[in-house]
């Protein structure tokens, strides 16, 4: 059985002219992280090396966006997203990410870049409402790992403003 996630049910804030930082590789696991993510984050050095971005999962967030962002990533685009994450002493923090694909000068993929800032309070709200949305359509279909929360997600956006990109860069 797998341990209950502790929550402190504390948000954290980051300040305005911070950028988390952290490199991956094609896995998702952890090959550098900026001083910014360590302090919020609450990890030292060590214990993020080789780690699955995972680590900071929110059980909050809902698999429909990650399965949004790994595609659009493994398939060399760059995307943005908002992202509720977890400190290790379970404080949460918001942030608005860019994930760009990383390549080696030739055409090979080799990682991925992730930056992030601290994110507008109005376009919190607005995802969280989406969000809230998306993890119920997910309670309502276990086992399924995020493509009916996806669907539902990229059908609101696409009507009301013609892409799932210009929604998130329009907030
Ligand atoms: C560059 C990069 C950044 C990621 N950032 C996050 C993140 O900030 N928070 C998060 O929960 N997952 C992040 N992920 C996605 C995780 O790899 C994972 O898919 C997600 O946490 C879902 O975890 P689960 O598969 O255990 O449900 C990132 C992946 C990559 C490649």
């Amino acid at each position: 059985m797998s341990q209950p996630i502790y929550l402190s049910g504390k948000e954290i804030s980051l300040d305005d002219n911070s950028f988390i930082v952290t490199k991956t590789d094609l896995q998702g696991n952890i090959t550098y992280a900026n001083r910014v993510f360590m302090q919020i984050t609450g990890y030292r050095e060590a214990e993020l090396l080789g780690k699955p971005q995972n680590i900071i999962r929110h059980p909050a967030m809902p698999k429909g966006i990650f399965r949004y962002l790994w595609q659009e990533i493994s398939a060399g685009r760059e995307c943005f997203s908002y992202v509720n994450n977890r400190s290790k002493n379970g404080d949460n923090y918001w942030v608005f990410a860019n994930i760009t694909p990383v390549f080696d000068g030739t055409i090979k993929m080799t990682g991925y870049f992730y930056c992030r800032r601290k994110p507008k309070a109005s376009a919190v709200a607005k995802v969280n409402q989406l969000y809230q949305h998306m993890l119920e359509i997910e309670q309502q279909h276990q086992g399924d790992r995020g493509d009916k929360s996806l669907q539902w997600l990229l059908a609101q956006v696409q009507q009301e403003h013609g892409s799932y990109e210009k929604f998130i860069l329009g907030l």
